[in-house]
């Protein structure tokens, strides 16, 4: 191949339908067809090189190749992510925003937000013992929604932790969607914005005392590189980005409960210590679908194997395909969590929350907090609750991003077992 090979190019004109019809399987599948990690299509007409594998993962990581100015569509800003918030910067800029993000989630705090979730699931579970049925996403959702606002140091009544989970969860779920689906993530995320500006207000104006290591402390009185507090409005995004990431952890626990429920051997083996918890997290997040893929585009010309990306280009790294590639994991469609005590801690190879380092690049900052969490409620659906798992439609959508099993896990007659 010559250094002016040309990238493999999709043969319709336009994809944007058919990655509405394929989903997560929209890369692998020109992947294959094109026995290529690159190829080029175009979506909304406009050209996207898509690129997958741990390889691809470490060129989409290189700060000196890559941008995120201005590859993440308005829509996506407008429901899942906030406009102008930290998935949107760049340089010193993004690496000071981040160290805010990374100094929330120290081991002190994780810690305590691991023990708030804990009690919090002990006292809802006692509290589901008086239901017929359940729908453990749901429940999970609140649960997991509580307990970051609690963390966070925001005041949150029952009745609100339910609205608020609801409209979090629109914001993840409006990602491919269309219509009204595009729309309740919409409303979810202007109510909740407007909700967090006046906290944040609060808080400045001494209104509300919170702790000086919270998240809502820390972000409301975060000063940007030039000395500046952020407008109440942009502070409240990022405060969601704390909010609507420890909430969506309950789409891992739903997937959680299934494993538990089609590989029962697991189950026994995690109630029986012999094993770690740790590892099903980790497999949870490799082999169930949750995040499809990520945007970016080329800061500065370069050749990645032997073919030309051009500046302003374009990207999408395939998520969904790196951690399922066979020649990272082998029997990648087998659900088998012992793999991970041979996984070589690559950090471009596993990238269910992005590759790299989170300290300087786009990482994820909460994957740590995402392990603990996932692997302490897996830990107490094995050894402190138990319920019937009525008939029901466990499957999911590769076509829907993100997925769910259909019936989101119903599950009836709930005993707590302290
Ligand atoms: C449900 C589990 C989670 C998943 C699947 C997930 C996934 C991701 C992914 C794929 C990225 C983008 C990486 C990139 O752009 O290169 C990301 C970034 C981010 N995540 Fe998570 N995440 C999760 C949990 C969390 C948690 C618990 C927090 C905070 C408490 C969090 C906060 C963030 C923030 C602030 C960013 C932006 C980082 C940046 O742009 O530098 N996430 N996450």
């Amino acid at each position: 191949m010559n250094p002016n090979s040309r990238i493999p190019k999709d043969k319709c004109p336009d994809s944007t339908l058919r990655l509405l019809k394929e989903g997560y399987l929209f890369i692998p599948n020109r992947c294959h067809i094109y026995k290529s990690d690159v190829f080029s299509t175009r979506i909304m007409g406009k050209k996207v090189v898509c690129i997958s594998g741990a390889t691809s993962a470490e060129i989409f990581y290189n700060n000196e190749l890559m941008t995120r100015k201005k590859a993440l569509p308005k829509r996506i800003q407008k429901t899942l992510f906030g406009v102008k918030a930290i998935q949107t910067m760049d340089g010193m800029a993004h690496k000071h925003r981040k160290k805010l993000f990374l100094s929330i989630m120290s081991k002190d705090r994780v810690e305590l937000l691991n023990r708030i979730t804990k009690s919090l699931w002990a006292r809802h579970a006692k509290e589901w013992t008086n239901y017929d049925t359940l729908v453990l996403f749901d429940e999970a959702a609140k649960v997991f929604c509580k307990a970051a606002c609690i963390w966070s140091g925001i005041p949150i009544k029952n009745a609100d932790a339910k609205i608020l989970a609801k409209d979090l969860t629109a914001m993840v779920d409006a990602f491919g969607g269309i219509g009204l689906r595009y729309w309740k993530g919409r409303l979810g995320r202007i109510r909740t914005e407007y909700k967090m500006k006046q906290i944040i207000t609060k808080v400045r104006q001494k209104k509300l005392t919170v702790a000086t290591d919270s998240a809502l402390y820390k972000i409301a009185f975060y000063k940007t590189p030039s000395g500046k507090l952020l407008d109440p409005n942009t502070a409240g995004i990022e405060l969601i980005n704390i909010l609507r990431p420890i909430t969506a952890i309950s789409t891992y626990i739903t997937f959680g409960a299934l494993a538990l429920h089609q590989y029962p051997k697991y189950k026994d083996m995690i109630a029986k210590n012999k094993l770690d918890p740790y590892l099903f997290a980790q497999e949870i997040r490799r082999y169930y679908p949750f995040g499809p893929f990520l945007g970016a585009k080329v800061k500065n010309d370069f050749i990645y194997n032997n073919y030309y990306f051009k500046k302003g280009t374009l990207i999408f790294l395939d998520i969904y395909g790196t951690n399922h590639d066979e020649r990272i994991w082998k029997n990648p469609s087998d659900f088998y969590p012992e793999r991970f005590n041979f996984w070589n801690g690559n950090p471009f190879n596993f990238i269910p929350q992005g590759g790299g380092d989170p300290s300087t690049g786009h990482r994820c900052p909460g994957e740590w907090v995402t392990i603990m969490l996932l692997k302490s409620s897996i830990e107490f659906l094995v050894n402190h609750l138990s319920y019937d798992i009525p008939l029901q439609d466990f499957s999911y959508s590769l076509r829907r991003m993100p997925t769910i099993p259909k019936s989101r896990f119903i599950i009836n007659r709930v005993k707590h077992r302290p």
